[in-house]
């Protein structure tokens, strides 16, 4: 009987398995970091099928990109690439990490697949940063304060919007009618300049929406965006709950909906931005990647 059941098991595994697409951080790509996080899905999922959004021909390329290229252009590529894949004609599960996981939601919002069941983000920076990306690690702090002064001021011109890919999910909350004009991207696809429908129509396709963060997050400045809360407006002390963000309460992108249906979920991982995620990941694949 117990035979009959594992093969029973093993035959809806392999039938029945979504593929998985992945998009990486910043400062990674296909080959690095994620490459790690995949195995460890693969050792609870050998036969799962996953697509790792790689943006260029080569990892050094897709890494280069990940912190320079344009986040638009990005999507372009990714749209591209996944409606190339055959394997994902059906739908598929989405799992997006840090800066990935902002770029993957924005995927399905411009460029919908059939379906989208289980959608996973790790520690992104859904309602944007307000502060520089391990800067306390491998910056002096004088430089740290120098770049956040250089920011304040100018995070909103169009050059340096294109200098460096986070800037365009830049959000200052001192100055927020700026960022909703001028964000090449996070206010962009939080629908918070033209408001376009399709963005939440599009999003609203997800079965299960699931927000994971890091409870010491020192990347995510306020690491609570990656629960869509934030800082207050007009401030960049107080964060209010998620429910309080007029991304929610304006329903600009079906959060809103999503969460009154039960399709929202808030995770929490110990640690520190991507810190040994792996037992959490074992933990995850059962959940929401071999269903
Ligand atoms: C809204 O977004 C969709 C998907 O990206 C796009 O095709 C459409 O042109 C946009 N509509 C407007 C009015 O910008
Ligand atoms: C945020 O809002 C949700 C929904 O109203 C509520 O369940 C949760 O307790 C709130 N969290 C905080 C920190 O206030």
């Amino acid at each position: 009987m117990r035979f009959i059941h594992s093969i029973f098991l093993l035959f809806v595994g392999s039938e029945a398995l979504r593929p998985l697409v992945v998009w990486h951080g910043i400062n990674d790509d296909c080959a690095g970091f994620t490459s790690s996080l995949i195995a460890k899905i693969k050792t609870r999922a050998p036969d799962l099928y996953v697509h790792c959004i790689q943006i260029g021909d080569t990892p050094k390329i897709d890494y280069r990109n990940s912190l320079f290229m344009l986040g638009q252009k990005q999507l372009e590529i990714a749209c591209a690439r996944v409606n190339a894949d055959e394997n994902l004609k059906n739908g598929f599960n989405a799992f997006g990490i840090s800066q990935g996981g902002l770029f993957l939601r924005a995927l399905i919002q411009t460029c919908p697949p059939s379906e989208v069941h289980n959608f996973v983000t790790f520690s992104a920076p859904h309602q944007g940063i307000f502060g520089i990306p391990n800067c306390f690690k491998s910056v002096p702090a004088f430089l740290c304060r120098f770049i956040s002064k250089s920011l304040t001021h100018a995070a909103y011109t169009p050059q340096v919007q294109k200098l460096f890919t986070p800037i365009q999910y830049w959000h200052d909350p001192l100055r927020e009618e700026a960022y909703r004009q001028k964000s090449q991207f996070a206010a962009i696809y939080n629908n918070e300049r033209n408001f376009n429908a399709t963005f939440k129509q599009n999003l609203l396709k997800v079965k299960n929406f699931v927000l994971a963060r890091n409870t010491e997050d020192e990347v995510i400045v306020p690491r609570e965006s990656s629960h869509f809360a934030y800082y207050r407006e007009g401030q960049g002390r107080e964060i209010v709950n998620f429910t309080s963000t007029r991304v929610f309460k304006e329903d600009l992108i079906g959060l809103k909906e999503l969460y009154d249906s039960g399709r929202l979920t808030f995770l929490e991982v110990p640690g520190r931005h991507m810190q040994s995620p792996y037992g959490w990941l074992e933990g995850i694949t059962s959940d929401y990647f071999v269903n």
